[in-house]
C-alpha cells in the first residue's frame, strides 16, 4: 500500500511495511531519524517535543495510537479523546514528516502475546495504582522503537515515571536510540497539559491548578528547610483542600532511580497523582538537592 499523501497534508503510514520504506530511505540518504510516539490528541506540550526532536534529526516521525495494552478494563480507552485529522493539522504546521498510524490489528496481530516487565524504575508510585500500565508502555515502545528504527526519540518529563522506565528498558535491551526528556508543557495557570484534561468540567479545570500549586509548596518547603513529612504534609492539605480524592500518592524521590531520597541522591523529583472528580491526573517537579 503507498503511503497516503492525500487525506492530510503531512503523510500517514498505516502499515510498519510502509513506515519501513520510508525510513530506510531516509537512512539511506544518510538523514537522522527523530520519533516522537504519542496516543493522539495533540496538544502543545506533544507539540513542544516535536520541535525538540526536529533540533536533534533531520527527519521526525511522530506516532499516533491509542495502546490498548496500557489501559486497564475500567480505564477510559473508548472515552480517551481520538482526533486524528486535528491532530495532522497541528503537526503540519510543525518540524515532522511522517505519522505513523496503525490500527491495533497492525500493532497486535492474531497470536500476539508479547509482555514486557521492565522492573526496577516501573515498580511503586504509578503501578501501586495502575498496575498494568508500564507492561502495557513499555511493550508498545519497545515495538515502536523497533519499527521505526529512530537514532533518537523524545519522552516527555510530564509522565517522569514513564521517561525512566523508557531509559531502562533501552539500557536493558541495548537498543541503539538516544532517549530525551522534554520538558512538561503547562497552560497560563501552571497546569500540566494533557490530552486528560478535556474531562475536566469548569469547576474542576478551575480547582486543576492546585496540582502544580501543591508540588511547587512542597518544593518550597523543602527549599526552606521543612522535613520530607512536613512539606508533604502542607502539599496533602493543599489537594484535599481542592476536592482531590483519593490522592494516590505525593513524593519527594531520588530522581533517577525513584526510590525514597538517600545520602547519595543527587536530585530529587516531586510526584503526585489525583483524581479530581473522574480524571485522574499526574504532575511532577524538579527538586535541586
Ligand atoms: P501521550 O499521553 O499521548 O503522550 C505522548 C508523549 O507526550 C509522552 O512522552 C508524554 O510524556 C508527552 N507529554 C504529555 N503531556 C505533556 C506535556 N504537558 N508536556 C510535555 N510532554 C508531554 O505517554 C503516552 O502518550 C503513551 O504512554 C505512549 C508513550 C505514546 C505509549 O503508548
Amino acid at each position: 500500500m503507498p503511503l497516503d499523501q492525500s487525506t492530510y497534508k503531512i503523510p500517514v503510514a498505516r502499515t510498519v511495511a510502509d513506515l519501513r520504506e520510508t525510513v530506510s530511505a531516509w537512512r539511506a540518504a544518510g538523514l537522522r531519524i527523530g520519533f516522537v510516539p504519542t496516543m493522539g490528541a495533540l496538544h502543545e506540550g506533544h507539540l513542544s517535543l516535536v520541535d525538540l526532536a526536529a533540533q536533534h534529526a533531520d527527519k521526525v516521525v511522530v506516532s499516533i495510537f491509542v495502546n490498548p495494552t496500557q489501559f486497564a478494563p475500567e480505564e477510559d480507552l473508548e472515552a480517551y479523546p481520538r482526533t486524528e485529522p486535528d491532530d495532522a493539522a497541528k503537526l503540519a504546521k510543525r518540524p515532522s514528516d511522517l505519522i505513523f498510524g496503525p490500527n491495533a490489528a497492525e500493532m497486535y496481530p492474531e497470536g500476539y502475546d508479547l509482555q514486557i516487565n521492565v522492573g526496577g524504575v516501573s515498580e511503586g508510585l504509578e503501578t501501586d495504582h495502575r498496575p498494568h500500565f508500564f507492561g502495557g508502555v513499555a511493550t508498545v515502545v519497545a515495538k515502536l522503537l523497533c519499527q521505526v528504527a529512530p537514532d533518537v526519540a523524545i519522552f516527555g518529563e510530564k509522565d517522569y515515571q514513564q521517561l525512566q522506565v523508557i531509559k531502562k528498558l533501552v539500557r536493558d535491551l541495548s537498543l541503539p536510540v538516544e532517549i530525551i526528556g522534554g520538558a512538561t508543557g503547562r497552560e497560563a495557570d501552571g497546569l500540566a497539559m494533557s490530552s486528560r484534561n478535556v474531562y475536566l468540567t469548569e469547576d474542576e479545570r478551575a480547582r486543576a491548578v492546585q496540582l502544580s500549586a501543591a508540588l511547587k509548596a512542597v518544593h518550597d518547603q523543602m527549599k526552606s528547610g521543612a522535613t520530607i513529612d512536613a512539606a508533604r504534609d502542607l502539599g496533602l492539605s493543599i489537594l484535599r483542600a481542592a476536592g482531590f480524592d483519593p490522592i494516590d500518592y505525593l513524593e519527594v524521590r531520588d530522581a533517577d532511580t525513584l526510590a525514597p531520597l538517600s545520602n547519595t541522591s543527587r536530585r530529587a523529583r516531586i510526584l503526585a497523582a489525583a483524581k479530581l472528580g473522574t480524571t485522574r491526573l499526574i504532575d511532577n517537579i524538579d527538586l535541586e538537592i
